[in-house]
């Protein structure tokens, strides 16, 4: 089996109004991670760009550190651009984070006092980091409340993936911080493959497993 590429997001992300106060969600980062230790087992290079999250590296897996939407984006750049001496149709991009789609307009460099805000909070529009890196195959996830199934086919198409993985977060077992998931594998072909709730390590070994068919496909 040949040695594959991937760089993988996830956890949340942190959006600052001012020093200690943030926009964000309740990603606890065990979905990417499980995906990065799946595939570093089966002896790939991994590269985990990590939000805010409280868990261990895995074994043979770098890891980068970053906090906002802008800064994962950078590093998810660097990261490809690195890209080992691997084409693009070996490299894999799965983008399981939790991106922030907005932040604030102005983050304030010292604590905000209560008279100092409005009341209302100006945003601005985030990077769409899945859809805009390329040079290596993309896996997206769409987090949907509710059986949306038909808005991960349009983030399949929008986001130019080989493959989202749809989950309900309002499914029992499923979604933020649980140690299981229940997903549908969209693919681009518009096949779609429900699996049942199952581990999310079980969950990474199998997106990994679908990427070791992919490589040897020619990339489109
Ligand atoms: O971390 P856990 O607690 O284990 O929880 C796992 C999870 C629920 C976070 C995970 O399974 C999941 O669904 N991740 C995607 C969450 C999400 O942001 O979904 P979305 O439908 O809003 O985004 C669609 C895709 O675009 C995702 O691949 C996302 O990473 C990507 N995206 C979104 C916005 C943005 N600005 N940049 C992106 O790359």
């Amino acid at each position: 089996m040949m040695k594959l590429r991937f760089v993988i997001t996830a956890g949340p992300t942190r959006e600052y109004l001012d020093p200690v106060r943030f926009l964000s969600n309740p990603s606890s980062g065990r979905m990417g991670f499980s995906i990065a230790r799946a595939a570093a087992r089966r002896g790939h290079e991994v590269v985990l760009v990590a939000g805010p999250v409280q868990l261990r590296t895995p074994k043979g897996v770098r890891r980068v550190d970053v906090s906002s939407a802008r800064e994962m984006l950078g590093a998810v750049e660097t990261a490809l651009a690195e890209n080992g001496g691997k084409d693009a149709a070996s490299t894999f991009f799965i983008a399981t984070a939790a991106v922030a789609d907005w932040r604030p307009k102005r983050m304030a460099a010292e604590k905000l006092k209560k008279g100092e805000m409005s009341g209302v909070l100006e945003l601005v529009r985030n990077p769409d980091i899945l859809k805009s890196v390329k040079g290596a195959r993309k896996i997206g996830f769409a987090a949907e409340t509710g059986a949306k199934l038909d808005e991960a086919v349009r983030k399949c198409r929008e986001k130019s993936t080989e493959m989202i993985v749809f989950n309900d977060v309002t499914s029992p077992g499923a979604g933020f911080g649980t140690a299981t998931n229940r997903v549908t594998f969209v693919h681009a072909s518009g096949k779609l493959e429900t699996l049942p709730l199952m581990s999310k390590q079980a969950i990474g070994a199998r997106i990994v497993r679908f990427c070791e068919g992919l490589e040897k496909c020619p990339k489109t």
